[in-house]
């Protein structure tokens, strides 16, 4: 068999243990299977795009050997370093900022691909191309462009570096539309001018869209304000794949282009499943335009009164519980309060208490933090329940413990028409008979807005980091 055959052959293995590792981490039982297909079909489409590069190129093929392997120790380095160094709770922006990579190299890959089959200043003397090529180049270079700068804002504010409140420019919506016809408009020209007589001549329509593209990118998710950040993720996480499969196209690679359409289409997938969650709608948030509301909210303020309470306190109230929910939110993860969370469930499991966990869709600020930062501490499964399937349990619950979660059981979602976050579901906590908040102050959640549960007759507040009171109630136990 040639060595073109070969890996083509590998390629089909690759692309299969792609849809095996993505079905293995659609289940919490099945992800670690799931995350070791997938490696494997890494490691295996790696080493077929290597040969494939080998046999392709009109270096030596040492040079070329050589190159690849100055790339490959820097890429690995860099990577290793990162994995091992960055916090779970950084998770989320070092997934953006990768996205924004896979932005950068599709524009990258375009403008490559471009000036190959049509070299600048030398009008007449390239390649030359046919149309579905230069389509791709364009297609490319634009889904490429708005992902490279969608995804850094949404670094900026995953990280706090940029703030999470939404930029409402005027007739932002016209904006939008307005970009997306000129780029229509741009294509048009590009067309009527690409070709191998083009020189320089057809990049000027194909910068200009660039400029347009990354202008759209920045402003599709400035927009979004913090509580709907859940879904620009998945959102990015979707066109960061469409980009990479507009790379396969121009390079005539069909592995990039199997596997972007995989990520592409995964990540649609999830953005619908999040939308749903939030209840938000799909089409508004690919547009960019959901997310703010205008006009004052009541939850914005003061909400009166709230109640402190002390661990000892909490753990008299748990040891008389018959029933505990335990609802964890990002500050479980800023505390690292997942292991002494999961002693306290087995603790009173032992003790004969009935104990759940409530897990809301967007805890925390990765699809599924939660249930990865419980499962690493053992938590078994059958006890983590999702917000639909709990959610009726509330009202016949002794006692639910909200471990460093804000938003994700903030009334005004469902009572306040004029709230940020109004119409998203949310864990419904106040329904138990006591609610304990583990939080360090009364400052609000990503969202920005005030949760109203703080103040309600059968809420106490428990103030410090989360971690340290519960050790303290492990303790009293
Ligand atoms: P948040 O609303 O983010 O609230 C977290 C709370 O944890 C804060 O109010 C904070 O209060 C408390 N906290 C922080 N560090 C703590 C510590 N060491 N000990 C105790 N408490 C601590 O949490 P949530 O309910 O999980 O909601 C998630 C939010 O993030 C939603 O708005 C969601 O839309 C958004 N988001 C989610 C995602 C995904 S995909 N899940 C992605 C991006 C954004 P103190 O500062 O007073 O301690």
């Amino acid at each position: 068999m040639t060595t073109t055959g070969l890996v083509q052959g590998a390629s089909v293995v690759a692309a299969v243990l792609f849809i095996l590792s993505l079905a293995g981490l659609s289940r919490q039982e099945s992800a670690r299977r799931g995350v070791n297909l997938g490696m494997a079909g890494m490691a295996l489409a790696l080493g077929a795009t290597i040969a494939l590069a080998l046999v392709r190129s009109e270096r030596p093929a040492g040079v070329t050997a050589a190159l690849i392997l100055l790339v490959l120790v820097v890429g690995a380095t860099v990577g290793t370093w990162r994995a091992r160094s960055v916090e779970m709770t950084q998770m989320p922006e070092l997934i953006a900022l990768l996205h924004s990579f896979v932005g950068l190299a599709a524009v990258l890959v375009g403008y490559g691909s471009y000036l190959t089959s049509y070299p600048l200043g030398h009008a007449g003397s390239g390649a030359g191309a046919d149309t579905v090529h230069a389509v791709e180049i364009y297609l490319g270079v634009l889904i490429g462009a708005v992902t490279l700068t969608g995804s850094l804002v949404a670094f900026g504010k995953l990280s706090g570096r940029l703030k999470s409140a939404p930029v409402t420019l005027p007739a932002r919506n016209w904006l939008n539309l307005g970009v997306i016809v000129a780029c229509a408009g741009l294509l048009a020209w590009y067309l009527t001018v690409v070709g191998p007589a083009s020189g320089a001549a057809a990049v000027v329509p194909l910068l200009l869209m660039t400029v347009l593209a990354l202008a759209l990118g920045w402003h599709l998710v400035a927009a979004i304000g913090g509580g709907d950040m859940p879904v620009v993720v998945s959102m990015l996480n979707s066109y960061s794949g469409w980009a990479a499969a507009a790379a396969g196209f121009m390079l005539g690679n069909d592995l990039l282009i199997i596997t972007g359409a995989l990520v592409g289409s995964s990540g649609a997938i999830l953005s619908y499943i999040m939308c749903r969650a939030m209840n938000r709608s799909f089409v508004s948030v690919i547009l960019g335009g959901f997310g703010q509301k205008a006009g004052p909210s009541s939850s914005d303020g003061p909400g009166g009164e709230h109640r402190e309470t002390t661990a000892p306190t909490v753990a008299d109230q748990l040891v008389a519980a018959r029933s505990v929910i335990i609802a964890p939110g990002y500050g479980m993860a800023v505390a690292k309060a997942q292991y002494p969370v999961a002693d306290l469930a087995a603790k009173l499991i032992g003790r004969g208490v009935r104990v759940r966990f409530a897990i809301h869709p967007v805890a925390g600020r990765l699809p599924g933090h939660m249930n990865v930062l419980l499962a690493e501490a053992k938590v078994p499964y059958d006890i983590v329940e999702g917000m639909d399937e709990i959610n009726v349990d509330f009202a016949e619950t002794d006692v639910v413990l909200v471990i460093g979660a804000n938003d994700t059981v903030n009334p005004a979602a469902q009572e306040d028409p004029g709230s940020p976050i109004a119409g998203m579901p949310v864990l419904q906590a106040w329904h138990a008979r006591d609610v304990v908040v583990f939080k360090r102050s009364m400052a609000t959640g990503y969202a920005g807005v005030q949760n109203p549960l703080f103040f309600r007759e059968n809420t106490t507040m428990l103030f410090g980091d989360a971690k340290d009171r519960l050790e303290e109630i492990l303790k009293s136990l």
